[in-house]
């Protein structure tokens, strides 16, 4: 965050700071710090910085603990860096929490996204130069690294972004970095390769261009510019991930930075650069405008994210369907795959790859893919798809499933598959993230910003968007101009249908009250109903640290029957569809052990309830989307369940919002 020449105090710097960090919160984090200028006359000639685990309150008041701060300093030009943690080298502790820094004197100190995976080599060279280390990360050796390199310059006059130039030179992995140093007041610098990075702009004044030059091998001082020159930006303010969240209330405007672009604020002005032009790259940076207002990430009158998320499906569905389906002509259209639209349909094969609830997005809507394609879909967990280094070809089309747009498997599988030719789609709710930029072309989900670490409206719009896809592919089938009609149809009516689900709360919630002190709950079905089981138990395990497994009903006899008994907690999903019968046998199997199910069965089905030790009771709708209504129980059940047991809900414990990392 930086702003310049607007004094301020330093109370609104370090609470700009705090604040945006709380709303990264929802990502999930174990520590928390600031570096800001320091106490004292010369202001920009120290760094202070405050660390902290745990919540980013408790970094807060640890702060203003400080007697030693002045708060009510006004400062003219002020750059602070703030950063949450969540540990991949070393455990949560004020010491491995960023930012980190170069000595005792803070002369360097940088905020990390990613992962440097050349940082022990780094540092054993760095440890026989003198250097001493305090923390057990990877990302120190990235200020010590730079100071290393400023102690050696061979010129005084060498420039701040020379010298981030020659320490990304040096590293291997992943990082979006932002730097601050006493030997530069005021300047920011801020790099990326392979995470994400954004910076927001903010003017006093109407911004004469949208865009902004991107230089080569320039010094600052030669790469001014009118654009912001005319004006004063106030604030620039840098997000180390693909997200608005923590800026969205300064500014809509934002730049994302692409592998490689240094970014350089100094006297108010915005420079990138780029160490060597290679070819093709686009010359300029675009300043977007995001369409995101901040109520839209606000709780309003529920308890937790989630719960209000659980509650919009009824719309977000809409805004996924939103302009692209004609329920007069029985027409879909989505737009991002249009252009490619004859390529995929001369594909050999579907891979849809996801991790967590957005695979389970792919697993929920594989059959239905099928039948409508034509084609063979393999749908994959990205650790594993590259784990087996799977045989990817030229004429294969992969999608990747992700709310988030930056999950690293995933991202990573992306990449795999484009080196080896492959068509990529994205299928993702996150404008601009990396998987939306890499990708040959996409949808987006439109559900609106996820913020509960548990996904709920992510899934049910990551499956009607699939779904959208297998019927625009199938619409020149005559065969099945009857089977998309039934579709389409029910697309239409879902909405609706979720409203009744989430009108049965009260009684999800009584079912709730019975099961909180169980310490395991199986989920089990089959076919189109499957998904759901495996879904509704990476809820329930994610939020109420119960156990809790999805059980394809089909396996049952093969291992699972053997958990079965009075005392074990079971629901089951038995839907009016093709597996009825099977699904039927399962929950006889389960009874002649005592078994007490839960079932979500349709209304209606006497057959079932009276088997039935408690029901929920769903509308039916189209086998195929039957998924979308199933899930919607669990999701409420994990909620309530979370609720009872204690937890917080929107951040379970040891898990972020957004995978960034391996
Ligand atoms: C579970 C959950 C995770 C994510 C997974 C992938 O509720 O949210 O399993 O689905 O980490 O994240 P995205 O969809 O952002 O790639």
């Amino acid at each position: 965050y930086l702003n310049y020449r607007v004094p301020q105090t330093r109370r609104d710097i370090i609470q700009t700071l705090i604040k945006g960090l709380q709303r990264m919160e929802y990502r999930g984090y174990d520590s928390a710090g600031v570096a800001v200028d320091g106490s004292g006359k010369d202001h920009a000639a120290s760094i202070s910085l405050y660390k902290k685990t745990g919540k980013v309150k408790a970094l807060d008041e640890e702060i203003y603990k400080n007697n030693s701060i002045d708060f009510e300093a006004e400062l003219d030009t002020h750059f602070g860096i703030a950063h949450t943690r969540w540990a991949t080298h070393g455990e949560p502790s004020p010491l491995n929490s960023h930012p980190h820094r170069s000595d005792k004197n803070n002369e360097f100190v940088v905020i990390h996204n990613g992962i440097i995976t050349n940082y022990k080599e780094l540092k054993k060279y760095l440890v026989s130069k003198g250097y001493d280390f305090e923390s057990d990360t990877d990302t120190e050796v990235i200020p010590k690294l730079i100071k290393y390199l400023y102690d050696n310059r061979e010129s005084n006059y060498m420039s701040f972004s020379t010298l981030v130039e020659r320490v990304i030179q040096q590293l291997e992995g992943a990082f979006a970095l932002v730097f601050k140093s006493i030997h530069f007041p005021g300047e920011a610098i801020a790099t990326r390769r392979g995470s994400p990075l954004l910076i927001g702009v903010r003017s006093q004044y109407e911004l004469s261009t949208e865009q902004i030059p991107v230089q080569y091998n320039c010094s600052k001082s030669s790469s001014r510019h009118p654009y912001f020159s005319s004006t004063h930006t106030s604030p620039q303010t840098c997000s180390a991930h693909q997200d608005i969240h923590a800026i969205i209330e300064h500014t809509n405007k934002v730049i994302y930075l692409e592998d490689d672009d240094i970014a350089v604020v100094v006297e108010g002005k915005l420079y990138v650069h780029r160490i060597k032009r290679t070819a093709g790259e686009d010359p300029v940076r675009v300043i977007q405008t995001l369409q995101m207002e901040l109520q839209q990430i606000m709780k309003g009158n529920f308890k937790a994210f989630m719960q209000k998320e659980i509650f919009e499906q009824p719309e977000s569905v809409v805004n996924t369907m939103r302009g692209r389906i004609c329920f007069d002509s029985n027409t879909v259209i989505l737009g991002g795959l249009s252009d490619h639209l004859k390529e995929i349909k001369r594909c050999r094969r579907l891979i849809v790859i996801g991790c967590g609830t957005s695979y389970h997005a792919g697993v929920a809507t594989r059959q239905i893919l099928e039948e409508l394609t034509e084609l063979p879909v393999m749908v994959e967990l990205a650790s594993d798809f590259l784990d087996r280094i799977t045989p990817v070809f030229r004429d294969d089309v992969c999608f990747f499933i992700s709310q988030s747009g930056e999950t690293a498997d995933t991202l990573m599988a992306l990449r795999y598959c484009k080196q080896r030719g492959a068509l990529t789609v994205g299928v993702t709710n996150t404008v601009g993230s990396s998987i939306c930029r890499e990708t040959n072309c996409g949808v987006h989900i439109n559900a609106g910003p996820e913020v509960g670490v548990a996904s709920t409206k992510a899934y049910t719009s990551q499956f009607v968007s699939l779904i959208m896809f297998g019927l625009m592919m199938s619409e020149d089938r005559l065969s099945m101009q009857q089977r998309r009609l039934e579709i389409i149809n029910g697309l239409q009516k879902l909405p609706e249908l979720i409203k009744e689900v989430l009108a049965l709360d009260d009684q999800i919630k009584s079912i709730a009250d019975e099961l909180h002190h169980q310490r395991s709950l199986l989920v089990m079905g089959r076919g189109y109903n499957y998904a759901t089981c495996l879904e509704g138990a990476l809820k329930i395990k994610e939020i109420t640290y119960m156990h809790s497994e999805g059980i394809l009903a089909g396996e049952l006899k093969h291992g699972p029957l053997a958990l079965i008994d009075k005392h074990m907690p079971v629901i089951m999903v038995i839907m009016r569809d093709a597996c009825y019968k099977k699904c039927h046998n399962a929950l006889e199997q389960v009874t002649a052990r005592q078994g007490r199910p839960i079932i979500l069965c349709c209304q209606d089905d006497p057959e079932i309830s009276k088997m039935a030790y408690k029901t929920i009771e769903l509308p039916h709708t189209v086998d195929c989307l039957q998924g979308i209504i199933s899930v919607i129980p669990l999701q409420l059940i994990s909620f309530h369940l979370a609720v009872l047991r204690g937890y917080d809900v929107d951040y379970p414990r040891n898990l972020a919002k957004s995978v960034t990392v391996e």
